[in-house]
């Protein structure tokens, strides 16, 4: 199985993500905030395939949405950030919470397409940050 089908030529190509300087400890956390974010979006497509569309718009919005801001200790990571990688991560927990509400409407439409729809930019963040930065 060929793992990077979607754009082998990332696999060879030159490293050309910048490395973001922080504290060892900010870094552990923030690694941590992040599995817990793909964690999340596992829990998610799982509630989505049942069609438990609260369930899904719930671990969103509190794991990944602007409700999660807090819990994540935001406010101390952003000083370390460069501003456009700070711009992704609040577009990160914006697309989460609009997916969260795409959710709970679905939950009433039974419509999955816009559903799929914002899941995908939500993710689109992940992929736009960790293609362009780095810790180690
Ligand atoms: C604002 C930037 C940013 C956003 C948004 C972001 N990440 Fe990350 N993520 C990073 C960086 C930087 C690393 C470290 C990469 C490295 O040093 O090679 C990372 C690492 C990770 C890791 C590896 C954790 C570990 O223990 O090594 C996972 C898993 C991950 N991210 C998941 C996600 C998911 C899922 C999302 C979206 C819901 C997401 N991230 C959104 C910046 C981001």
């Amino acid at each position: 199985m060929l793992l990077l089908s979607v754009s082998p030529a990332r696999a060879t190509a030159k490293d050309a993500r910048q490395k973001v300087a922080m504290p060892p400890m900010m870094q552990e956390h923030m690694l941590n905030n992040m599995r817990d974010h793909l964690r999340a979006l596992q829990e998610i497509q799982a509630a989505l395939a049942k069609k438990n569309f609260d369930n899904a718009a719930d671990i969103a919005e509190q794991r990944i949405g602007m409700s999660s801001l807090d819990t994540h200790g935001a406010a101390h990571m952003a000083p370390y950030m460069p501003k456009p990688m700070r711009d992704i991560g609040t577009q990160m927990h914006r697309a989460a919470s609009r997916f969260s509400r795409t959710a709970q409407e679905a939950a009433v439409k039974a419509d999955m397409a816009p559903v799929l729809d914002d899941f995908s930019t939500l993710q689109r963040q992940c992929v736009a940050c960790h293609d362009s930065y780095r810790l180690r």
